[in-house]
């Protein structure tokens, strides 16, 4: 029998871009494109589709992803604030957009300018519109565990907003610690809600590691049943609107963690870890999560299933 498997969703070239003091060119975005797609990684957050004056490190998106163009089984999906966006990234030939709604009113005023209701109507617009013109659409519920202007989330409001997302036709809901608060209990216990709302299968988890728990959270919510998971290169990221985001948990320590568990991510390490060098490279300064130095040191290790 095959190995489970984990599906692997890397946001580096969004999430791990976004808040990046040194704004890569598109030269640069398409190198480290092209050092992931050489990894085996299948679904990929290329860019956003948002003002250039809001997030410069974004803009070209377009043209990144006509350099592109996702080879065979490959999956690129962009974030979209707005129909515009969704119009943008629709014509750049993108078929999985991204639509964001944070849990509270002021983080939805504070990243895209807009309260929660109108936000939530503006989702609803662009996922019924991305369903019926055969989109596939993912729609973020960021700030699930905490916001840093209104402190924690409560579990039931999460719930509820999902619910509502899930009625709009989403795809999958991706439920998002923008700001790495997130603990291992807290993402059980509002896993295991979603889960037992919307099947595993319709659920992601989008991890920063702000505060070390990053890892752990991973793990918390495989035990949930969750399969699918956001993470960047080398743990690269931040939000640029939410104080405190640190880099997204890092894409060679989730594939490390599921692999040594016995799950099957499709991610060749030593080409993931040259990903991580290339980035570095990039960037100007060294990325890398655990992983990355250990293996790096240790080149024979087998990353993973070495355990059981
Ligand atoms: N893509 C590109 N440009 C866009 C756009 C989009 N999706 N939506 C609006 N714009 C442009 C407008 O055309 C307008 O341009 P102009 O100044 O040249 O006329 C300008 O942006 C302002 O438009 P407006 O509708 O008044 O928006 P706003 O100033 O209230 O900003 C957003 C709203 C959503 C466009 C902006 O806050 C944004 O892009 N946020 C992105 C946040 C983000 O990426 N966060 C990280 C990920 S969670
Ligand atoms: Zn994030």
């Amino acid at each position: 029998m095959s190995d489970p498997q984990i599906v692997i969703n890397e946001v580096g070239l969004r999430d791990g871009l976004q808040s990046q003091p040194r704004h890569l060119s598109l030269d640069e975005r398409e190198a480290m494109a092209r050092a992931l797609l050489a990894t085996g990684i299948r679904h990929f957050e290329v860019g956003s589709f948002v003002s250039p004056k809001a997030v410069p490190q974004m803009a070209g998106t377009g043209e990144l992803i006509a350099r592109l163009s996702p080879p065979p089984g490959v999956a690129f999906s962009a974030l979209v604030p707005n129909m515009k966006g969704y119009e943008l990234a629709r014509a750049a030939g993108v078929e999985t957009v991204a639509v964001v709604v944070s849990a509270t009113e002021t983080m939805n005023r504070k990243n895209i300018n807009m309260g929660l209701d109108e936000t939530l109507a503006v989702a609803e617009a662009v996922i019924r519109r991305g369903r019926d013109e055969g989109a596939r659409v993912q729609a973020y519920l960021a700030v699930a565990w905490e916001c840093p202007f209104e402190g924690p989330t409560p579990r039931s409001v999460v719930r509820d907003q999902a619910q509502a997302l899930a009625g709009y036709g989403a795809d999958e809901i991706v439920i998002a610690d923008t700001i790495g608060a997130a603990n291992p209990a807290a993402v059980r216990a509002l896993m295991d809600d979603l889960v037992a709302d919307h099947g595993a299968e319709r659920l992601a988890c989008h991890f920063h590691d702000t505060r070390a728990m990053g890892l752990a959270n991973v793990y918390a919510a495989v035990e949930s049943g969750v399969r699918r998971f956001d993470s960047s290169v080398g743990g690269l990221g931040g939000c640029p609107f939410a104080p405190g985001a640190k880099g997204n948990v890092a894409t060679e320590d989730v594939v490390m963690l599921c692999e040594a568990m016995g799950f099957d991510t499709g991610v060749d390490m030593p080409a993931l870890l040259a990903a991580v060098a290339t980035v570095s490279e990039l960037i100007g300064t060294p990325q890398g999560g655990r992983a990355y130095y250990w293996l790096s040191k240790n080149p024979g290790m087998n990353p993973g299933k070495n355990a059981a």
